[in-house]
């Protein structure tokens, strides 16, 4: 079974499978079944996109799709480019991420049962679900590239000083990936990711970053972004 984690501008596949509320140790994550394609959709912002990416129950949610026997799944995420050449409107397959969160619960691995685990994460993307995505890009002809995703704390978006440090290790930045990408392989799920280019960041382009912007172009891509869905799960 396949898990579709959408973010930011996918509601139009909420269409598709039975809603159900999955009921993990970690809280209830919501989500959409459609048996006949054995497919499982999951909204991190919720189905009413209103929950902000600090809120997110990221265990929950990856803990729900565990549960139900998702063995691969397919993250969508809204970024930002730090490189001129990484234009709005194309595509990036996150192959590392470096990140700059706060108080997010990041682990399965507490220490509850007085284990102590370090999990390897030299390779955080599935190199499978990643050469998948690459291939079904490259199959539609759609621009992308590869790149180390920066992972910030938000809502806010960056100061310029902090995208002038950020272009020094990263290619895009977005506030999602983390720690769904390492919670996700802590229970030994494939999990790659697709990141949508909806903007320049801030100080690299000369107009005032506005979630307007975002939305906009995110928009734009709806077909791009559904097409390759729709190839992963008929793949
Ligand atoms: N910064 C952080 N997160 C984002 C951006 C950005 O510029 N665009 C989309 N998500």
């Amino acid at each position: 079974m396949i898990g579709i984690i959408g973010g930011t501008g996918i509601s139009t596949i909420l269409n598709k499978g039975r809603e159900e509320i999955i009921n993990t140790k970690y809280g209830n994550a919501k989500v959409l079944i459609d048996k006949e394609s054995d497919v499982v959709l999951l909204f991190r912002h919720g189905i009413r996109h209103n929950t902000p990416p600090h809120k997110i129950n990221y265990r929950a949610n990856i803990m729900a799709l565990k549960q139900l026997g998702v063995d691969k799944i397919l993250a969508i995420n809204a970024v930002g480019s730090l490189k001129e050449e990484i234009t709005p409107g194309s595509f990036v397959v996150a192959n590392d991420f470096i990140e700059f969160t706060k108080e997010r619960k990041s682990t399965f691995y507490d220490g509850e049962n007085g284990e102590v685990v370090h999990i390897d994460v030299s390779e955080p993307y599935c190199p499978q679900m990643t050469e998948l995505i690459k291939c079904l890009l490259n199959n539609r002809g759609y621009k992308y590239c590869e790149g180390t995703y920066v992972c910030t704390e938000g809502p806010r978006f960056e100061t310029k000083a902090e995208i002038n440090f950020y272009k020094t290790i990263g290619d895009i930045v977005g506030m999602t990936a983390y720690p769904e990408v390492v919670l996700a392989r802590e229970l030994q799920l494939c999990y790659g990711s697709i990141c949508t280019v909806s903007n320049y960041c801030t100080g690299i382009s000369k107009s005032r970053l506005t979630i307007s912007e975002v939305y906009e172009t995110i928009n734009e891509m709806e077909n791009e972004i559904l097409n390759i869905v729709e190839d992963i799960i008929n793949y």
